[in-house]
């Protein structure tokens, strides 16, 4: 009990909790295997005109991108491909991440991501009847690994009230060098900074993002680094504001991110992330709300 009040206090303190040792090394393995077989059996083919800019080329972007959210699609680093959309690296090494119903249609991905474990940590952040809406196994490649700004995940995932909660767990050791996490501890207290939407059809672009507070994203000397040893899990808060460094170390840093909201909030209709009817989300113990 003193474990969950002590849990409690540092979250509503923080915004963040640390949960070191929450997954052992051979399910951390299992995981990463797993994934790279994922990789080995996508056709990259198919899929390279992704970070191309044109608008043709755009549509069919966001037709993946909006199509993953019921599916388990390979999405490619900006460094990986050049000019002609040619990879310059290995498959392997190319993959930024996969998304985002892991956890409801690979198997592997499905048992690691549901169990008493993550429902008696739901609930001691007060998620009282959590639905993970998104799974993200995200590699942060060797030397190619891009930055992700600074942003609050209320942003992409957002309800009425407020109520996303992340998970984040290291399937490798998170390291300043290789783009750990940074948080701005006490951050979740501040306001919702941007809103990311669903535009209305034929449009340029499925998705906008807006600015809906000038509120100033933290200075670094005000942000906290997550230097974490695989198998750790940090939870934070959907307002809190954080961001990971780019990754120009010669080690990978796989991570993976599972995303729960309330069953008693409202999901926005203008989220781009939109569950098939078919495949209503579920709670950590697998079953729908
Ligand atoms: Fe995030």
């Amino acid at each position: 009990m003193n474990d969950a009040r002590a849990l409690r206090e540092s979250w509503q303190r923080d915004g963040f909790v640390v949960r070191p040792g929450f997954r052992p090394p051979a399910q951390l393995a299992e995981l990463r295997e797993r994934a790279a077989a994922i990789v080995e059996a996508f056709d990259p083919g198919a899929h390279k005109t992704v970070f191309a800019t044109h608008d043709q080329a755009r549509r069919s972007t966001d037709a993946a991108f909006l199509a993953s959210a019921g599916g388990v699609h390979c999405f490619f680093e900006e460094e990986a491909l050049d000019a002609a959309g040619q990879l310059v690296v290995p498959k392997a090494r190319a993959i930024n991440k996969i998304g985002h119903a892991l956890h409801d249609l690979d198997p592997v991905f499905d048992r690691f991501s549901h169990g008493p474990d993550w429902a008696a940590l739901a609930a001691a952040l007060g998620l009282a009847r959590p639905l993970v809406m998104q799974s993200m196994l995200i590699f942060k490649q060797p030397g190619i690994g891009g930055e992700v700004r600074w942003h609050q995940d209320a942003t992409f995932l957002h309800t009425e009230p407020v109520s996303v909660v992340g998970f984040w767990i290291a399937l490798e050791d998170a390291t300043r060098d290789n783009g750990c996490l940074w948080v701005q501890p006490g951050g979740h207290r501040g306001p919702l900074r941007e809103r990311f939407r669903l535009q209305a059809a034929g449009l340029d672009a499925a998705t906008r993002l807006d600015r809906i507070d000038s509120t100033a994203w933290p200075a670094l000397e005000n942000a906290q680094p997550l230097e974490v040893e695989a198998g750790t899990l940090v939870a934070f808060h959907g307002l809190l504001p954080h961001y990971s460094a780019a990754n120009r170390s010669s080690a990978s840093r796989l991570a993976y991110t599972l995303h729960a909201v309330d069953a008693a909030s409202a999901w926005s209709a203008d989220n781009w992330l939109q569950r098939p009817a078919a495949m209503p989300p579920r709670g950590f113990d697998g079953r729908p709300a």
